[in-house]
């Protein structure tokens, strides 16, 4: 019974260990691609349940609004998970709310609610956005859920039977915005708005308060070790590898036990501790169970909880990459396989906060750029090792150049009745364009078939490692080389009563069509409606646009093409339309003045 699983597993590996050599050595890919959709093919039925994915966002504090930062979380998060559905991976998404601790229970009391309806408003909030946005998330979790409240008082029991939590008293700093204990060297000296002397944690700049009180510890430093072995026993466990090294060095110095739970005279809007009723589980174990809570814990949790991976804000590193791995390591659990970790979005180069009025509203600006503009930019100018500042003059010059432009207009010009009257995916001619130069396409066409042939695993690579800017920066350098194509043979100037001529146009659409539609399927995990127009507009059929059906111009190498002499879609609706910038200060005066300064 066992070989029939260990050769699934090995072929799999196989496919990756093909894939990355496509990408290694480009050289003649065309074969290379054969190959890889040959395996894949042959191998997606038995690879099913080997090929399971669970990615997860953070869960979002329902103190207040989503904001941009938030949005960007969850598209990340939603772009690696269509992406491993495209590659034929069984995904699972989770995302949801963090609805517990002292600062939820403050701003509900603010807000003069009860907790549970305030945190039910503004966990729809979220919902809302993410439904807008086509965040296809799978499960959304909200942590006062039952399922949640169960699967956490088990997580507890397991660490306490163990001996890993004790009772005992903590005394020291703690930051109740970040819901965060901090050392001394945390710590410093601010003023606040009303000028009065505050204590604030130096990497938030939130206040800190001293607290003393008798709680339960968990026997934090007696992981460090075994953190460090799994970290550097698997070096591509937290990425990019900047913050891998922080983690690093975090772990080499002082890992002091950690405070579980608080009195629960202070805080009531929480979990209580199986068997004490005067004590509530710290927020932060509390939230990080929701990845196992969604994986079906503590009964089913098998299948996904061997293939997690965590998109974090830098924000909530050393909570999912020390804090997380030791309570798993304590509970007997497998660490996830990545904590994919990315940095801010930054507004006039400052943190976005109320205060300081530079909050962006994701809702609308994904009503004035769409949805998959919002996406696009999010991910085409959001770079994970290092803050992006946020302007809407970058986003609408970004989205007219590369969507409506660039992409939008290659669109325009291989459809448009003018040049394909006959409204088909046009015919290839061998003898205009040869596998080999001689015909009539020239040396910068070869140059832009290979780069476009290569595009799939290049892609693939940057998906795979969370770099998605620089799969759009190369997706959008490839559009730019077909645009030239197009415009260094004006297939508009040729002589359609020549057969020649025609044959010669015909074979620069067909080019030009089958480079779109490598374009359309590798933009879906990121402009999903995008891509659906596009490739519906090709008459590309849903079960066509997976990642192992893209095989690039086949009539190259004298292969059927399954496209060629199809009708075209009939919707000619324009792909995106080009953004007027003067709309969006009319629309948004006060808010795009403040964000320029
Ligand atoms: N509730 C915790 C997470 C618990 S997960 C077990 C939390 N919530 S949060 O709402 O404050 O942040 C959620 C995510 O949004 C984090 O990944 C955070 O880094 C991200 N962002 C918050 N502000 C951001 C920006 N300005 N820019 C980009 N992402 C930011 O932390």
């Amino acid at each position: 019974m066992r070989t029939p699983f260990l050769l699934v597993t090995r072929s799999c590996k196989a496919i990756h260990r093909l894939q990355h050599s496509a990408f290694v050595s480009p050289v003649s890919a065309l074969y290379r691609h054969q190959t890889i959709s040959v395996l894949r093919n042959s191998s997606t039925v038995s690879c099913k349940d080997d090929r399971s994915y669970y990615i997860t966002t953070p869960i979002f504090y329902v103190n207040a609004s989503p904001h941009l930062g938030h949005l960007y979380s969850a598209v990340i998060a939603d772009c690696l998970h269509r992406y491993k559905l495209l590659q034929g991976f069984n995904s699972k998404f989770a995302t949801g709310t963090d609805e517990h601790g002292l600062k939820i229970q403050q701003a509900a009391e603010a807000a003069g609610k009860d907790p549970l309806t305030f945190c039910t408003d503004v966990s729809e909030r979220f919902k809302h956005l993410f439904n807008s946005c086509n965040i296809s998330y799978t499960d959304y979790i909200r942590t006062t859920e039952q399922r949640h409240h169960q699967a956490v008082k088990h997580f507890w029991s397991v660490l306490w039977n163990k001996g890993l939590i004790y009772k005992g008293s903590y005394e020291g700093w703690y930051s109740t915005q970040d819901e965060s204990f901090l050392t001394a060297l945390q710590v410093g000296d601010a003023v606040d708005s009303s000028g009065n002397e505050i204590k604030v944690s130096l990497e938030s700049g939130h206040k800190v308060e001293w607290m003393k009180e008798e709680n339960y510890m968990f026997r934090l430093s007696a992981f460090r070790s075994q953190l460090l072995d799994w970290l550097k026993g698997n070096p591509r466990a937290i990425q990019p590898e900047i913050f891998y090294q922080v983690v690093l060095k975090w772990l080499q110095e002082d890992l002091p036990d950690l405070s579980v739970s608080r009195q629960r005279s202070r805080l009531q809007w929480g979990i209580p501790v199986p068997g004490d009723a005067e004590q509530t589980i710290y927020v932060w174990l509390d939230a990080l169970v929701n990845y196992l809570t969604v994986a079906g814990y503590p009964d089913i949790h098998n299948q996904w909880w061997n293939v997690a991976h965590h998109i974090v804000g830098k924000d909530i590193l050393k909570f999912h990459a020390v804090y997380w791995p030791a309570f798993l390591l304590g509970a007997g659990l497998p660490l996830p396989q990545t904590i994919y970790v990315h940095s801010h979005w930054t507004v006039g180069g400052k943190k976005m906060s109320k205060s300081l009025g530079n909050v962006v509203d994701p809702l609308e600006r994904s009503k004035q750029f769409t949805t998959d503009g919002m996406r696009y930019f999010l991910l085409r100018q959001g770079v994970p090792d290092s803050d992006s500042d946020y302007t809407d003059d970058k986003a609408f010059k970004l989205l007219n150049a590369e969507l409506a432009d660039s992409l939008g207009g290659l669109l325009n010009r291989c459809t448009a009745p003018a040049l394909n009257p006959a409204q088909i995916y046009t015919a290839f001619c061998p003898q205009s364009f040869p596998s080999e130069q001689g015909g009539r396409a020239v040396g910068e066409d070869y140059h832009m078939l290979e780069a476009v042939k290569n595009l799939p695993a290049v892609v693939e690579q940057h998906y795979e490692s969370m770099h998605v800017y620089k799969a759009l920066e190369v997706i959008s350098a490839c559009v730019r080389q077909t645009n030239g194509f197009v415009q260094r043979h004006a297939p508009w100037k040729l002589e359609r009563s020549d057969i020649t001529d025609q044959r010669w146009l015909d074979t620069i659409i067909h080019v030009s069509l089958e480079c779109l539609r490598m374009y359309g399927t590798l933009l879906q995990p990121v402009v999903p409606e995008i891509s659906d127009k596009l490739l519906s507009r090709l008459g590309v059929q849903p079960d066509e646009r997976g990642l192992a059906d893209v095989n690039f111009l086949p009539k190259i190498r004298g292969m059927d093409c399954p496209f060629e002499g199809r009708v075209l879609g009939s919707d000619t609706g324009v792909l995106f339309t080009r953004l007027d910038n003067l709309d969006i200060d009319k629309q948004n005066p006060k808010k795009t003045k403040k964000a320029k300064k």
